[in-house]
């Protein structure tokens, strides 16, 4: 069922969400572990970019397409990354966390194919966006972020290179 609302009302909403999504900085970044606070500042600067394009007008088009598949792409290797780290942790939240991950990516697909369609936009893809990383980062990796910084201690580190 397509999301019936204005491009007017989609650009405040971004607009917004871009807001909120920059207050996760200070709260969640500075303490990750390893690449993972790296990887959440790189999907900031996509989000942020995407948002950018949207607002700037450039609302359908390939530049946003490849912008939505590089995010998608860097979004898979990030997911990759913490479920090692999880692993190699024994998290014991470990499964109900993959399982948002799987989730997410598998609604970013669907969304992405429902563009060409004319049934969702960019604009619904980047909302989807930016809830997600409101409501995952600030719960779900935040707690890992916790759970990893008693696992390891203060001078330990755990590295999982990813891109
Ligand atoms: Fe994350
Ligand atoms: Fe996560």
């Amino acid at each position: 069922m397509p999301i019936v609302r204005s491009e007017e009302d989609t650009r405040e909403l971004l607009a917004r969400r871009l807001e909120e999504v920059r207050t996760l900085d200070d709260t969640v970044f500075a303490d990750s572990v390893s690449d993972v606070g790296d990887h959440h500042r790189k999907l900031l600067e996509r989000f942020e970019s995407f948002v950018g394009a949207l607002l700037a007008g450039h609302l359908e088009n390939d530049r946003l397409d490849d912008m939505a598949q590089d995010f998608g792409q860097f979004l898979g290797g990030h997911f990759s990354v913490e479920e090692t780290i999880m692993d190699l942790l024994e998290y014991p939240l470990a499964e109900v966390h993959k399982e948002h991950h799987r989730r997410f990516a598998e609604e970013l697909g669907q969304l992405l194919r429902m563009v060409p369609l004319g049934v969702r936009t960019y604009g619904d893809f980047a909302l989807a966006i930016g809830q997600w990383l409101l409501v995952h980062e600030g719960t779900f990796d935040a707690e890992l972020s916790r759970y990893a910084a008693d696992a390891i201690g203060a001078n330990g580190q755990v590295k999982v290179t990813g891109r």
